[in-house]
């Protein structure tokens, strides 16, 4: 049997017969690392542990990234719900706030001591930064002393980039999906989550302002992929859909045209959603029946590829 280590991907022959159930963990004999497995019955396959048998069996965990440089499109909205949502459908799930606003913890109602920063400078561990937010859901909070880690990655001759890459690689292996936050504009930070992340979400808010914003950072990107070449515009998720806005249509159609399969279902405009973060609920606590709450759902099932979800 061959399993194969989620750090470096080299692969290990292992003669399973000589394996009992008792075992837990395994170390790369190429890297050093070490990692969980699970060995579900003698004689039958092992693997790391996965998430629950309702959801589709992803490779290692997946790190998306909500961004565009436009301010209000509704990436914190997004990021949110999105990162509360698949763990009530039952992943383990890494919120990462980015932005020096903070906005995520203020969100779920919740205010860490620790976060992104002390993470980052390493003045606390990183179970001491974890944030246990909701069950299955933990948070690495932002806020205002994220300016310092801008500076700190500006300073840096070598390998700046990878700052945040480097910080959350112990987290690599805990979680099934890492959501990163992002503010709005274009800097270090956000260059630092690009090269983090594998798939980029970008909600984009049915305006022509915001079709604009869109084609700037998709070139933006470009100069990110040039060296990151597994990093993805998978999702655009259309936000603030209203049917009565006569544009809402047209643009959705250019988007279609744009992103095909790419294009997700649109999240309508929705009341519900802006008061929810008043209340420090998610929109599934503050209004579930809400199509705001609808629409967060239908998205997790395209991004999970799983139509089964949070039925
Ligand atoms: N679909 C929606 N319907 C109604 N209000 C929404 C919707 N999505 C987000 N909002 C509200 O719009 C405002 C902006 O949303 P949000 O903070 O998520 O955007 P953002 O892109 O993260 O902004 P920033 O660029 O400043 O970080 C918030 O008050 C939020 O509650
Ligand atoms: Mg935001």
């Amino acid at each position: 049997m061959i399993i194969i280590c989620p750090s470096c991907k080299k692969q290990h022959r292992i003669d399973e017969k000589r394996l009992s159930e008792r075992v837990k963990a395994a170390k790369c004999v190429f890297c050093g690392h070490t990692f969980a497995i699970r060995v579900d019955k003698p004689g039958e396959p092992f693997r790391t542990p996965g998430p629950p048998p309702a959801a589709a069996e992803p490779e290692g965990m997946r790190k998306i990234a909500v961004s565009l440089s436009k301010g209000g499109v509704g990436k914190t909205t997004t990021a949110v719900n999105l990162a509360a949502g698949l763990a009530l459908a039952g992943f383990n799930v890494l919120l990462v706030d980015t932005d020096t606003q903070g906005q995520a913890g203020y969100m779920l109602g919740v205010k860490p001591k620790g976060g992104l920063t002390e993470l980052i400078t390493g003045e606390l561990t990183v179970d001491e930064c974890l944030f246990k937010a909701r069950e299955r859901l933990w948070l690495l909070a932002g806020g205002k002393s994220l300016a310092g880690v801008k500076r700190l990655i500006a300073r840096k001759d070598f390998r700046g980039e990878l700052t945040l890459q480097e910080a959350l690689s112990p987290l690599d292996d805990r979680f099934d999906f890492a959501i990163v936050d992002t503010s709005p504009g274009w800097d270090v930070l956000t260059i630092n989550v690009l090269f983090y992340a594998n798939e980029i979400l970008v909600p984009v808010s049915l305006e022509v302002m915001a079709l604009q914003g869109l084609l700037e950072f998709t070139k933006s990107l470009a100069s990110v992929q040039a060296y990151h070449g597994n990093l993805d515009l998978k999702f655009v998720v259309p936000t603030f859909f209203d049917k009565r806005v006569k544009k809402s249509d047209e643009i959705l159609e250019q988007l279609h045209s744009y992103y095909n399969s790419r294009l997700c279902p649109p999240i309508r405009y929705n009341v519900r959603l802006s008061e929810a973060p008043g209340f420090g609920q998610t929109i599934y606590e503050y209004a579930p029946g809400s199509p705001g709450a609808k629409d967060y759902r239908d998205l997790i099932r395209k991004i999970a590829a799983n139509e089964k979800l949070l039925t």
